[in-house]
């Protein structure tokens, strides 16, 4: 682990910040993946609530094996290590969960209306502006400890984007056309997880799926969904359902239910939503 670098002014703030809300933190100037080496200090007993952050990461991960492009010092690149109080069957929920925590403290310290994809992007005007990677492992007990990654696009101009991804990615500053202090934007997306996750602790799925809907890019949307095995079947999104699965109706009328995959939204596909989902 390399040193941080003090004297820029989020290591200062975050420190102060996490010192007051007794959060342990780890900070990084270079790492492989945050992702990869929270899950690493979990297996060791790092303490629930532990949080990895970094400048860059030199192997960022994403979901589906993808990789996630973390150019130094523009983003905010953290993980965090939690033991939370849910079956394994409930671990879906959770990134759902802290996906609604990420889209409203991006809403509040912004100033911008961002939408969901389901599972876990976040995305502006179609393009997208964070992403979420959450990550289990079950002990021997059957005791969950989950790992929440989250990649978030605060100051990146839209040059630094690879070319590959000018078309389809986006930040907060280029949404709201100024920069932000990424200590004040962690510290408010912080308290808005901790309330989710809370509400996910005290059993209020419903109502987090009540407001996740609110955002949901795209319901009602034609869909095609690549599954794990290749096969592509398309279909209207009817949203997730209350085990956090997202639903799509095939031509044929044969509703699917999806718990991983790709997905695309067909932006000159859409048709009218028929029915609702129960
Ligand atoms: C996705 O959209 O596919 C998820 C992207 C998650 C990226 C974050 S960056 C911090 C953490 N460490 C990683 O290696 N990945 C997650």
């Amino acid at each position: 682990m390399t040193s941080p670098q003090q004297n820029e002014p989020i290591w200062q703030q975050i420190t102060q910040d996490l010192r007051l809300d007794g959060r342990p933190l780890i900070l990084f100037d270079t790492i492989d993946s945050t992702n990869s080496r929270a899950l690493a200090l979990a297996s060791e007993g790092a303490e629930s609530g532990t949080i990895l952050i970094a400048q860059t990461q030199s192997k960022g991960r994403g979901r589906l094996g993808r990789s996630w492009e973390s150019p130094r010092g523009t983003g905010l690149y953290f993980s965090i290590i939690t033991r939370p109080q849910l079956p394994p069957a409930d671990l879906s929920k959770i990134t759902l969960a802290v996906g609604l925590a990420l889209r409203n403290g991006v809403a509040k310290v912004c100033g911008i209306k961002p939408l969901l994809k389901w599972p876990n992007d976040l995305l502006f005007e179609q393009k997208k502006m964070a992403g979420i990677l959450t990550e289990a492992n079950i002990d021997t007990e059957g005791k969950p400890t989950v790992v929440i990654g989250i990649g978030l696009n605060v100051n990146t101009p839209a040059t630094v984007f690879p070319a590959e991804l000018a078309n389809h990615a986006t930040s907060m500053c280029i949404a709201a056309g100024r920069n932000f202090d990424k200590g004040v934007v962690l510290t408010v997306i912080l308290h808005e997880i901790e309330r989710e996750i809370e509400r996910l602790a005290n059993n209020d799925f419903k109502g987090i799926l009540v407001d996740w809907r609110a955002y949901d890019a795209t319901y009602g949307k034609w869909l095609t969904w690549m599954t794990p095995r290749g096969k592509k079947i398309s279909g209207m999104s009817l949203g997730p359902d209350e085990d956090g699965l997202l639903h799509i109706r095939d031509s044929e009328g044969t509703s699917h239910p999806i718990l991983s995959g790709n997905l695309k939204i067909n932006l000159n596909g859409n048709r009218q939503v028929k029915s609702k989902m129960m």
